[in-house]
C-alpha cells in the first residue's frame, strides 16, 4: 500500500511544480515501499540520494519562480526550504544507523516534510505564480514531458 496517495486538492495550480511534486511522492512512497518491504539490513541509499537530489532541484525551480514572479514571500519560503532540506539529510544520517524506530518513524516524518510543506507553504504562492507570465512559460516547457518517468524528467 503507497504511503501517499496523490490528490487533486494538493495541486498548486502550476502544473511543472505538480508534477514535480507527484514524482516527490512516487519517490518517498518508494523508499516506504523498500524498507516496509525488505528486510532489517536494506537501506535505500541510492532512493534517498535521488529523493534528496530531485528536492534540492524542485526548490531551486521554485525559488527562481517565486523570484520571477515578484513573490512577496519569497524569501521566508526559501527559509522553509533551507530547513527541509537539513531534515532530510538529518534521515539520511537515521537511515545509515537502521534501526526499527527509524521505520517507525518514517510515516510522520515524509508526510509532515512533504505534504505540509506542499498544503501549507507551496499553495501561498498558488495565485502570484498563476497570475504570471513566467509560469506559463514554465509550464510551456514541460507540456512534452507529463508521460515521462521521473528518470526522463529533466530539470530546467
Ligand atoms: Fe514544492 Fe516549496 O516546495
Amino acid at each position: 500500500m503507497p504511503l501517499i496517495k496523490w490528490r487533486d486538492s494538493y495541486s498548486v495550480g502550476v502544473a511543472k511544480f505538480d508534477l514535480e511534486h507527484k514524482v516527490l511522492v512516487e519517490l518517498i512512497n518508494n523508499i516506504y515501499s523498500i524498507i516496509r518491504n525488505g528486510d532489517d539490513q536494506v537501506i535505500p541509499e541510492y532512493e534517498v540520494a535521488e529523493l534528496i537530489s530531485y528536492t534540492q532541484a524542485h526548490f531551486k525551480g521554485e525559488e527562481e519562480a517565486m523570484e520571477a514572479c515578484g513573490y512577496e514571500f519569497s524569501e521566508e519560503h526559501k527559509k522553509i526550504h533551507a530547513e527541509l532540506e537539513v531534515e532530510v539529510l538529518k534521515f539520511k544520517e537515521q537511515l545509515e544507523n537502521f534501526s526499527d524506530r527509524v521505520v517507525s518513524d518514517l510515516y510522520l516524518f515524509l508526510r509532515n516534510w512533504l505534504l505540509n510543506h506542499i498544503l501549507e507553504e507551496d499553495m501561498k504562492y498558488r495565485e502570484c505564480l498563476n497570475t504570471c507570465e513566467d509560469t506559463r512559460k514554465r509550464n510551456k516547457k514541460i507540456s512534452g514531458y507529463r508521460h515521462k518517468t521521473i528518470h526522463q524528467y529533466p530539470f530546467s
